[in-house]
């Protein structure tokens, strides 16, 4: 039985404020207490109740996607995150992959603000994480509250699990919500469209159902099964869920609508597009505004991307527009993809009558939004850094076991040690058949150049046996390469990339805030930060560790046995500057 399309209306997360106002409206920190509880959720009129892990300020309030923790900039949020989850998982857990093993028992979680600039002891660290009633603890476990200084400009963040291991598992099971900065820079003056009902958030995300139950459905069989018996390396679901429903719909008026769009799915890609003649007009990409609006008619959008766009709905040509998603999974894979439905506007008549009237839509979208922030400049760059994406297989077929950067487990040893208030030039180098949505935590990045490998079969089959960038002759591999242009929505600073496979991604990472020229804390102290791929981290927190940190080709890979840590994710300890 296949579920009805747009039956069911678009909710709106509850919101929570981060911050107190006090006597005299001035703003105070915020205290939140947000629990992760075992409850359920209604993805769809149709679907029983389903069991989920949810976030919520306590188990009846918790939703799917989580709440939206509305900050201000320059006013911190402390957040209590408090585990109630029960003592076994009910989604597969690989025991053969490097997890948070707590001794006691119960669900491991931490969370962490994507796209947030925290310090490191509240950043989420993978081994931070902890159970319900803190019974166990990871070695880099933090106690509560985390606190958020919001000292960062306006945008989109979100929240999500990010526990070792588990971030697959935990955020499937529901771990995700939606996290603002605002600043009274931005709205009023901008004239954006504004207030709760012409500004939402749309978390977007793919799933499968039991149709007997209602039941998540996550495939318990790996695809390598005697290596690990239920690792899959992609989690691909046949239902698009936007804020928590499944295929649901939404009435707007004649008038212009903010959308700030999260890609909340483990490995999907979205590519976006509207019918009834519909375009989007681009304000932000990921946490930080665009200098000017960009339009688009169709824009890509990686797992833990974030698109905040204005739609005008005055522009349609009929009463009634889809939301669709075309994009293929995994992403490029094969281009001959069906259209699917995201969701469905539902134009009212009455807001038709009225926009004849220009009044009734006082917002507008300026030609230049939040021009103060600095401008990437090359030439600032320090250093450059070479990180590469391999995959490996297991001989003769194509079935990934595992995936590495640089050739190294996630528990080696730091060797990305960005000094603070640096700005470095990384050369992503993508060996794999995939495009690698890349994240970096606290900082921010601009996308220089992409360009394709020549001869690229030569070029990996050196990397393979030497991992070493320069004497595989890089640059000679680069120098006819095709340049591919970074789409006009995506030139700002973002922190999520999407690296092409058989390519080079050149990004300029700023190891300091972009709108001040310090960090007010000690980025240098605690346990450090990460970065990753977003797509593995999710549905694949690997497998095998080599056996020793060096690294093996393709076919040594069955000589390595021991099942350890590691993921498509690294270790990131910033330094102090030495000048
Ligand atoms: Cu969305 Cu390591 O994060
Ligand atoms: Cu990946």
């Amino acid at each position: 039985r296949r579920l009805e399309k747009f039956v069911d209306e678009l909710p709106d997360m509850p919101r929570l404020r981060g911050y107190g106002v006090a006597e005299g409206g001035r703003l105070v920190a915020g205290n939140l207490t947000i629990g992760m509880y075992d409850t359920t959720w209604k993805f769809h009129r149709d679907l029983p109740p389903t069991r989920v892990f949810a976030y919520g300020t306590s188990k009846e309030s918790a939703t799917v996607p989580g709440p939206t923790i509305e900050a201000m900039q320059g006013v911190p949020t402390y957040v209590t995150w408090t585990n109630h989850l029960p003592a076994r998982h009910f989604l597969p857990w690989d025991r053969t992959l490097a997890a948070a093993s707590p001794r006691t028992g119960g669900v491991p979680t931490v969370v962490h603000l994507h796209g947030g600039v925290q310090h490191s002891t509240s950043d989420g660290h993978s081994l931070a994480w902890f159970t319900a009633g803190l019974a166990s603890t990871g070695p880099h476990f933090s106690p509560p509250p985390y606190a958020y200084p919001n000292r960062q400009p306006p945008g989109n963040l979100w929240y999500h699990d990010h526990a070792m291991g588990l971030t697959r598992v935990n955020i499937l099971a529901g771990l995700a919500g939606a996290y603002r900065v605002s600043s009274p820079a931005e709205e009023g003056p901008l004239r954006l469209p504004s207030g709760a009902a012409f500004d939402r958030n749309l978390v977007l995300f793919d799933r499968d159902f039991r149709a007997a139950d209602g039941s998540l459905f996550m495939n318990a069989t790996g695809n390598n099964p005697d290596v690990h018996p239920q690792w899959q390396p992609e989690y691909f679901g046949g239902v698009v869920c936007v804020n928590g429903k499944a295929w649901p719909f939404l009435r707007v008026a004649r008038r212009r609508y903010r959308f700030r769009i999260l890609n909340a799915s483990n490995a999907r890609f979205f590519r976006l597009a509207l019918s009834a003649g519909l375009r989007f007009l681009h304000l932000a990409s990921d946490s930080v505004y665009l200098p000017a609006p960009v339009d688009t008619g169709r824009f890509l959008l990686a797992p833990s991307e974030i698109a905040d766009v204005v739609v005008d709905f005055a522009a349609a040509t009929s009463n009634t527009a889809v939301l669709t998603d075309d994009a293929p999974a995994p992403y490029p894979g094969d281009n001959n993809v069906d259209t699917i439905a995201v969701m469905k506007f539902v134009i009212e008549e009455e807001g038709r009558r009225r926009s004849s009237s220009e009044h009734d839509d006082p917002s507008r979208v300026p030609a230049r939004l939040m021009p103060q922030y600095p401008r990437p400049d090359p030439r600032e760059a320090s250093l450059t850094r070479r990180i590469t994406m391999y995959e490996y297989t297991k001989n003769g077929t194509d079935e990934p076991t595992h995936l590495y950067l640089n050739a190294r487990a996630y528990t080696d040893p730091v060797t990305e040690t960005p000094a603070e208030g640096s700005t470095e030039l990384w050369d992503v180098i993508n060996l794999t058949d995939d495009n690698h949505p890349l994240h970096v935590h606290l900082a921010v990045f601009a996308v220089l150049e992409q360009r394709s490998l020549r001869g690229l079969d030569q070029f990996k089959d050196c990397m393979v046996r030497r991992n070493d960038a320069g004497a595989c002759g890089m640059e000679r591999h680069l120098a006819a390469g095709r340049r591919h242009d970074a789409p006009r929505q995506e030139r700002g600073w973002k922190n999520v990339f999407k690296v092409r496979p058989g390519a080079v991604t050149r990004l300029l990472v700023r190891f300091k805030p972009l709108a001040e020229s310090r960090f007010d804390f000690d980025v240098t102290t605690g346990p450090g930060y990460v970065y990753h791929c977003h797509v593995s981290v999710l549905p694949a927190p690997t497998s095998l560790l080599l056996n020793s940190a060096t690294h093996r080709g393709r076919d040594s890979f069955l000589q390595i046995l021991d099942h350890e840590d590691n993921e498509m994710m690294r270790p990131m300890k910033i330094v102090r500057s030495s000048i």
